[in-house]
């Protein structure tokens, strides 16, 4: 019993890596392309460890996933493996056609094709579950319920269509060719190796080099919080229980408006390494041009999957975004890495 999982070495994906390894002994194949986003080093720990097989390639390469699949004995795959970052889809769409729709197409096939040569028994327990996005729901207005299952999708980036055409995909493979797929839709995520591009990795970032705090438009946006652990453990229970066919949506109930992410931040940071002048990191705060199609607020309504499977995240927003500071602070080596070469290049030109 071997699982396949793609885009490992991104950010939710090593700490599903390293979360699964550490629970039980059932090995890991982890297919990744290491683009910008993909880190070797998020798996140092795992370097000896005869648990977990990397190998560098991409999911669109159908040759390779499906040797991999039959060669392990791959009884589940679990995909990550995305271009992410909206402002990136913005300023070039082309990637995530090519890896988010195109990709998650191609490893389908091999996986059918894989499926299909499977015993009956052996077919009934396979999974394929797609690890997907609360934005393919579009934005919600203030007084808008929750995001639920059956909220229509209006995705409004060219992230969230690409992420959305491939929940389409999934499904259609599901309803089509019997495969049993499951997919679920989270919130925003932050914790350990999250990448310093997106909103939290980045305020912490420069606020400990002594850059700018770039809040985009009024700060007003909101996004609903979930520490990754918390998005790691619901993955496992869908894998483990959940109904082929289904969409789980996950979410931590944890509604905040940027400014309000951002002034925490400042305050734990006064707290555990003040700056030298005493002064508050709170004065960095810098409001800059407004991203364009900005999505005003998400949501979850995660009542499917705590009736269903009876999860809950461990984590309060306090604590999680507490210990997620204290891990910057206590890695500021891996950051250091991680900000070199082209991630300077990126900022340079988004920011400018
Ligand atoms: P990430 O950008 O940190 O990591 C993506 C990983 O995929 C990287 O390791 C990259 O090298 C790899 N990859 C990219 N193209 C590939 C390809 N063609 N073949 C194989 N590997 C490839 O992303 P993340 O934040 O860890 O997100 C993982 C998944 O979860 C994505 O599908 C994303 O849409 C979804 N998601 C993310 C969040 C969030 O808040 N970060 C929330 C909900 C859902
Ligand atoms: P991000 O982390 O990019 O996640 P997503 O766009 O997928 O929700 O952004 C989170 C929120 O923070 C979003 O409303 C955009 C905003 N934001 C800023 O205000 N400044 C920034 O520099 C970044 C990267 C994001």
């Amino acid at each position: 019993m071997t699982l396949l999982v793609t885009g490992g070495a991104g950010f939710i994906g090593s700490n599903f890596v390293l979360d699964w390894l550490a629970a039980g002994n059932e090995p890991i194949v982890n297919l990744d392309k290491l683009t910008y986003a993909g880190n070797r080093e998020n798996l140092a720990s795992l370097d000896r460890d005869q648990r977990h097989d990397f190998v560098a390639g991409g999911i669109e390469d159908r040759a390779l996933v499906a040797d991999l699949l039959s060669r392990h004995g791959v009884r589940a795959v679990v995909n990550f493996a995305a271009e992410s970052h909206v402002d990136r889809s913005i300023s070039g769409p082309g990637a995530f056609i090519d890896t988010n729709v195109v990709g998650t197409f191609n490893l389908l096939e091999a996986v059918r094709e894989h499926v299909g040569g499977l015993s009956a028994d052996e077919r009934a327990r396979f999974r394929f579950l797609h690890v997907s996005t609360d934005e393919v729901y579009g934005t919600l207005a203030p007084d808008d319920p929750a995001f639920s299952e059956r909220t229509p999708y209006r995705p409004n980036s060219p992230y969230a269509a690409s992420k959305a055409s491939s929940d389409h995909l999934v499904r259609a493979y599901g309803e089509t060719y019997g495969l049993p797929v499951l997919i679920t839709n989270c919130s925003n995520n932050y914790g350990p190796y999250h990448f310093p591009e997106k909103l939290i990795p980045l305020i912490i970032h420069n606020a400990l080099s002594g850059r700018d705090l770039p809040i985009y438009g009024d700060g007003r946006q909101v996004r609903d919080w979930l520490y990754v652990k918390d998005h790691c453990a619901a993955l496992r229970l869908v894998l483990e229980a959940g109904r082929p066919g289904e969409t789980y949506n996950v979410g931590g109930g944890n509604e905040r408006a940027n400014i309000d992410v951002v002034s925490t931040i400042c305050g734990i940071l006064d707290r555990l390494r003040p700056r030298a002048d005493g002064v508050g990191y709170k004065s960095q705060i810098a409001f800059v041009k407004d991203r364009p199609g900005h999505d005003r607020r998400y949501a979850i309504d995660a009542t499917k999957l705590r009736s269903e499977l009876g999860w809950k995240p461990a984590e309060s927003f306090e604590t999680g975004l507490e210990k997620t500071v204290r891990w910057n602070l206590d890695n500021a080596d891996w950051l250091a890495r991680v900000t070199s070469g082209a991630y300077r290049n990126w900022v340079e030109k988004h920011y400018a």
